[in-house]
């Protein structure tokens, strides 16, 4: 009987223990402390024996704007793919939001990936509906009612510098503004995160910026962005948080010194263009 009341005096204590950690882990969400992605010792190996992560830890907080810097073949796509659930990995284990991604069933993966806006190097737009159309979709997946969606297309494809494109086709459309459609696609759900695998490698200097620029208003909106390049010019000048791969592991994560978090985003364009030695007639966005 004795032995029966200390197993009940136990259990109730684990019960209580586990109330407490569940409290704490909420309350720490709620005040931001829980990551917003966390990588814990990953390990990515495929078949044939590549390696694609090896052993990477990381933590991202809400509202970073963040790098993932490295040569071709270093794993940055890799670390992408993990995120969104898409491969998974060999060894160690990966948290949304302090959401474990080998637990998440089958059903919620698509819930999972509404929560994620993806932006890739090559657009993936739809070529054969309009630029709204193309907007749209991302709505009309997710279930939005159509009073919705013609509220709010038109208000991101303003936001993105693109009200005269509405009607146009994508290959009617440069490729910087293509990417602006494929980024107003991705931020039309105000996802918390939004990850862009190479946005600007198909695209000049100029376009560039203005691609980062938009990038940075999306984050200034609260969104955590993570943007994956091998152009190391673009990054040490953004001066934001780096971290540099090498054949699958992390050599450099950096927060630069000369990072300003209170600089506007036309203050930060106008920075990058002068670096870049560019003029201030650029594309007006
Ligand atoms: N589906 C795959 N099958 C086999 N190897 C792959 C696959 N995807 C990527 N890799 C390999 O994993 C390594 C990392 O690739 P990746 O993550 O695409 O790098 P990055 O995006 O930095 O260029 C490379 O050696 C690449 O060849
Ligand atoms: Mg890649």
């Amino acid at each position: 009987m004795a032995a029966g009341n200390s197993e009940v005096a136990a259990l109730a204590q684990q019960g209580q223990q586990r109330r407490a950690e569940q409290m704490s882990e909420r309350s720490r969400m709620r005040s931001g402390e829980v990551p917003v992605v966390e990588l814990r010792d990953v390990s990515k190996v495929y078949g044939g024996g590549t390696v694609g992560l090896e052993r990477v830890s990381l933590e991202i907080g809400r509202g970073e704007f963040i790098f993932l810097v490295g040569p071709t073949g270093c794993g940055k796509s890799t670390c992408l793919r993990l995120l969104m659930k898409e491969i998974e990995p060999s060894e160690g284990e990966l948290f949304i939001a302090g959401r474990s991604l080998k637990v998440i069933k089958r059903n919620r993966v698509a819930h999972l990936r509404r929560n994620i806006g993806n932006v890739f190097q090559d657009y993936k737009l739809l070529p054969n509906r309009t630029v709204a159309a193309n907007v749209a979709y991302a709505l009309e997946v997710v279930g939005q009612p159509r009073s919705e969606i013609r509220r709010k297309v038109p208000e991101i494809i303003r936001l993105v510098g693109l009200s005269t494109k509405l009607h146009n086709y994508p290959d009617e459309l440069s490729g910087g503004e293509q990417q602006r459609v494929s980024i107003a696609r991705a931020f039309v759900n105000h996802p918390p995160l939004l990850l862009a695998d190479e946005p600007t490698g198909n695209l000049d200097p100029e376009t560039s910026i203005g691609i980062m620029q938009l990038l940075y208003r999306i984050n200034r909106t609260g969104t955590t962005v993570v943007v994956a390049t091998h152009d190391r010019d673009m990054v040490d000048k953004m001066r934001r948080r780096v971290v540099e791969l090498y054949e699958g592991r992390v050599i450099r994560d950096e927060r630069s010194g000369l990072y300003s978090p209170d600089e506007s985003t036309s203050e930060f364009a106008i920075r990058l263009r002068g670096e870049f030695g560019i003029g201030a007639e650029g594309h007006p966005n």
